[in-house]
C-alpha cells in the first residue's frame, strides 16, 4: 500500500483509510459482533493501511479502541470528529476527552469538526476553532481538521470560506466520479495551501449498486446535468471503464479514480465486509485508470454537482 504525506501535516499516511462511519460503520449496522468489526481494522492494518476515520457520532470509537489493543498506537493515524452544529465552545474539550476514553488513547492525530455547513462556518471558526487550538497546544490533538456536510452541501459552498481562512490543516471532502465538482471548487486551492485531504463518498450506493446507478443517472439527465448524447449504453452507462486494461469493476474504478486525482491523499473506504475490504485494498494498490477512460468520465459528469452518490 502506497504512503503519501498528508499535506502540510507531514503525517505519513496510507492512500487508503478505513472509514468507520458511512452506511456500514465497520459492520455495526449489519449486525457484526464487536470483535468482527474490530477485525476489519486489523485486516486493513495487516495490508499496510495505517489510517482510520471515526467520529463521536458513529458509535465506532469503541471498536477502533478494541482493535487498538492489538495494534501499535504510534503506527496508526487516528482521525475522529466532534459534531459541529450542536456544539458550544465549552463542549469541545469534554467531547475530545470522551472520544479519547472510548478510543483508549491519550491523543488523536487529526481532530475534525464534523459536517460543517455553510451557514454555521463562521461560528465554528470563531467559537470552536480556538478551543481546538488549545487542545492542540496541550498535546491532545496533533492536527486540526474539518469535514464538509456533503449531504447538504454537494456544491461545496462551505469550502471557499474554510480555504480563505487557511486555519485547517486537514479537510474531509465529498468527491467521486459522479460528482467531481470539488476538483475546481476546492482541490485546486487546497493543493496551493498544501492541505491534507481525506475523501469520503468514493463509492457509496450509486457506485456499488448498478440499479441505483441507473436511477441516479436518469435523475441527472432529467436535471440537465448529463447530456444523454454522452451515454453509449443506457443500460450500462459507465460500463466502458471495465475492460481488460481498465478497471476490474465499478467500485474498483471508483476508488482508483479518487486515489489518482491530484490533491487527494487518503481515500476512505467504508465496509463491514472482509471480502469487500480485500478487493478495496487491491483497488487502492492499483495504478491509475486509463487516461481516455478518465477523460470520458470527466466529460460525461462535467456539469454534475447535485448528488452525493448515495
Ligand atoms: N461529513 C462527514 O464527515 C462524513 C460523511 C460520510 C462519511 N464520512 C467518512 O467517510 C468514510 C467513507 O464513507 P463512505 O460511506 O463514503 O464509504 P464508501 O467506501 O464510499 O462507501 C461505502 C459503501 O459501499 C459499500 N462497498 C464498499 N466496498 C464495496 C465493494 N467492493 N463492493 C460493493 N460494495 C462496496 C459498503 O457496503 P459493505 O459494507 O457491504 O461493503 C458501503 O455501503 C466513512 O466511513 C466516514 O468515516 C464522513
Amino acid at each position: 500500500m502506497d504512503r503519501v504525506k498528508l499535506g502540510r501535516t507531514g503525517l505519513d499516511v496510507s492512500v487508503m483509510g478505513v472509514g468507520a462511519g458511512g452506511p456500514s460503520q465497520m459492520g455495526k449496522r449489519s449486525g457484526k459482533t464487536e470483535a468482527e468489526s474490530a477485525s476489519i481494522l486489523l485486516q486493513a492494518f495487516d495490508a499496510g493501511v495505517n489510517f482510520v476515520d471515526t467520529s463521536e457520532n458513529y458509535g465506532t470509537e469503541p471498536l477502533v479502541g478494541l482493535a487498538l489493543k492489538d495494534l501499535p498506537r504510534d503506527q496508526l493515524i487516528i482521525s475522529t470528529k466532534k459534531s459541529s452544529s450542536d456544539a458550544k465552545a465549552a463542549d469541545v474539550a469534554p467531547g475530545l476527552e470522551a472520544s479519547l476514553s472510548r478510543l483508549g488513547t491519550d491523543y488523536v492525530d487529526v481532530y475534525n469538526l464534523h459536517g460543517v455547513w455553510p451557514g454555521d462556518y463562521r461560528r465554528c471558526a470563531e467559537e470552536l476553532y480556538p478551543e481546538l487550538l488549545k487542545l492542540k497546544e496541550a498535546g491532545k490533538i496533533r492536527f486540526i481538521g474539518m469535514s464538509e456536510k456533503f449531504n447538504d452541501d454537494m456544491e461545496h459552498e462551505m469550502a471557499p470560506m474554510a480555504l480563505a481562512d487557511d486555519i485547517w490543516d486537514v479537510m474531509m471532502i465529498g468527491f467521486n466520479l459522479l460528482n467531481q465538482s470539488a476538483r475546481d471548487r476546492l482541490l485546486a486551492k487546497a493543493i496551493q495551501q498544501d492541505i491534507g485531504i481525506q475523501v469520503m463518498f468514493a463509492v457509496r450506493k450509486a457506485l456499488s449498486d448498478p440499479d441505483h446507478l441507473l436511477t441516479v443517472i436518469a435523475g441527472l439527465i432529467e436535471a440537465g446535468q448529463i447530456d444523454p448524447a454522452d451515454i453509449d449504453d443506457p443500460n450500462d452507462p459507465i460500463g466502458f471503464i471495465v475492460h481488460k486494461n481498465g478497471a476490474v469493476s465499478i467500485p474498483d474504478a471508483a476508488y482508483r479514480f479518487c486515489r489518482h486525482e491530484p490533491g487527494t491523499h487518503v481515500i476512505l473506504s467504508g465496509t463491514g465486509n472482509p471480502e469487500h475490504l480485500k478487493k478495496n485494498i487491491a483497488s487502492l494498490e492499483r495504478g491509475p485508470l486509463q487516461t481516455e477512460d478518465v477523460d470520458r468520465l470527466k466529460h460525461m459528469f462535467r456539469n454534475v454537482d447535485s448528488i452525493t452518490g448515495q
